[in-house]
């Protein structure tokens, strides 16, 4: 199968930090379809070589062991080629579409990696040029949109010149095999799925924690902030695999059918819970590994007085009959205390304790996605026998008719152990699914508008809230009234018990 490979900001930051190593790294594991070419597209004035050399020094800031050897760059090299555009201009898309004509490619993938500003623009222009027949596929970097309206106009234009299935919308979580992994714990194994309710779950926490500030991005993030880059996208995909019904087979819209019905029953905000179960931060100054790193409004390009937030912690419910009454929280935030992505599944108590319990222990899974990549099942079971060290015999047997003291233990799988180097990063996933026409991984314009309707109370209520986000110190886990919120349940974070 031949394909073309348009790749739109193809001197961007995405291009080359995240795009080029993926697609080395599938040409290196000889998963890259035979026949291919990789066409960046820029402004600037490159020859293909000159290209192929830009691309090659991006590689240095690539982790060593998926960087190229001299003799597999030069094969990879062979499929870059560059065509200088301005993408605003009718005329540019007349020469890239001669050039894809005249080689005419089973598939044809173009890859906006633009300012976000620009996607309706090249997805217009695409069409007039003639580019947008049944071969191609176009690939949409997030955000789509700023809000519900902004991302509603995105789709309708993009509706009128290609058709829904023509269109992947990345959302990269989908593609980290620790999110795979999760589909396949609930719907390739019978085990959890009695468990996996309201009778049997107390609560659902999901983290997603960075110890990186907004490094070089401050102008764009001043402008999006955690709830739009992180919440409206990656966490709500994640509460839906977690919460949605098992699909009727592995197809892309069976799959989308049951997120969007997730997303749906979330339950809408009112005055009293945005008040109650959302909580925006913003990092000041800190320590982060032992290093002090400056506060927000003190990076580059961030405002003096910037009201963005990067730490957001919320509680939802999904009001269906499997859900109502669990509080699903979700965490996110910029210069917390560690990089680490995980799903925290507390489940209740026993209903009658006739042993002695740590106070406080529960069952729970923890399925860790990132740095670490695996499940913990937390379980209780006869700890050392305590009966020596005791003082009082008698009062003990008489308070407790067992001498069973429960200890919590813990059952450890480590996939990356497990699997390694056979594992695939989720830009490669993507970037092959695409190429190959393989929706399931995508998310449909119909999910990614039911996730910003359900956002876009909480924008309103922080547009018009006097109250600045609440500050936290770099490399803590975020402001105090985060606890707070999750203890007025009766909760607390993972990490505090
Ligand atoms: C991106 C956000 O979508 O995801 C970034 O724009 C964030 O701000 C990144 O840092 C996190 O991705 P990952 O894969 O490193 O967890």
């Amino acid at each position: 199968m031949s394909f073309d490979l348009v790749l739109f900001g193809g001197t961007g930051d995405l291009a080359w930090r995240k795009l080029m190593p993926a697609l080395f790294q599938a040409f290196r594991h000889g998963s890259l379809p035979a026949g291919g070419r990789i066409i960046g597209v820029a402004r600037d004035d490159l020859s293909d070589d000159a290209y192929r050399a830009f691309i090659k020094g991006r590689f240095d800031d690539v982790e060593l062991a998926k960087r190229p050897h001299e003799d597999e760059f030069a094969g990879f090299a062979a499929l870059l080629h560059f065509v200088r555009m301005d993408v605003t201009q009718a005329a540019d898309y007349a020469r890239l579409a001669e050039l894809l004509k005249a080689r005419n490619a089973d598939t044809v993938v173009m890859y906006v990696a633009t300012a976000p500003g620009l996607f309706t623009s090249v997805c217009e222009q695409i069409a007039a040029a003639g580019l947008n027949g049944p071969q191609t596929r176009v690939v949409l970097e997030k955000p789509l949109g700023h809000d519900l309206a902004s991302n509603r106009a995105i789709n309708e234009t993009v509706r009128r010149v290609l058709t829904e299935k023509q269109v992947f919308r990345i959302d990269h979580y989908l593609g980290k095999p620790s999110v795979q992994n999760l589909f396949a714990l609930r719907f390739g194994n019978a085990l959890f799925e009695p468990l996996w309710r309201r009778e049997n779950i107390a609560n659902i926490q999901i983290t997603i924690s960075e110890d990186l500030g907004v490094e070089k991005r401050g102008a764009f993030y001043d402008h999006t902030g955690a709830l739009r880059d992180m919440v409206q996208n990656h966490a709500l995909q994640l509460l839906c695999a977690i919460g949605m019904e098992p699909p009727i087979n592995a197809h892309a819209d069976a799959i989308r059918d049951e997120k969007l019905k997730v997303l749906r029953a979330l339950k809408p905000w009112t005055v009293e819970t945005l008040q109650q179960h959302v909580v925006r931060g913003q990092y000041s100054a800190g320590t982060i590994n032992g290093v002090a790193v400056p506060g927000y409004r003190q990076e580059t390009g961030v405002a003096p007085h910037s009201q963005t937030e990067t730490f957001v912690a919320l509680r939802a419910e999904i009001a269906n009959w499997r859900w109502a009454g669990v509080p699903f929280y979700i965490r996110t935030g910029k210069r917390l205390a560690a990089r680490d992505a995980r799903i925290v599944i507390n489940f209740r108590p026993t209903p009658h304790a006739i042993f002695s319990t740590p106070a406080g222990a529960v069952n729970r899974l923890v399925i860790n996605l990132q740095p670490k990549d695996g499940l913990e099942l937390h379980l209780l079971a006869q700890g050392p026998d305590k009966r020596n060290q005791s003082r009082d015999k008698s009062a003990n047997q008489n308070a407790n008719p067992s001498t069973m003291q429960l200890a919590p233990v813990q059952l450890d799988l480590d996939f990356d152990k497990r699997f390694g180097s056979q594992r695939v990063g989720a830009y490669e996933r993507l970037l092959l699914d695409v190429i190959e026409g393989r929706l399931n991984l995508f998310v449909r314009s119909d999910e990614q508008e039911e996730a910003w309707r359900w956002v876009e109370p909480i924008l309103d209520h922080w547009r018009h809230d006097t109250h600045e986000p609440r500050p936290y110190a770099a490399g803590t886990w975020g402001p105090s009234a985060a606890s707070a919120m999750i203890a007025r349940d009766g909760y607390c974070w993972s990490e505090e018990c």
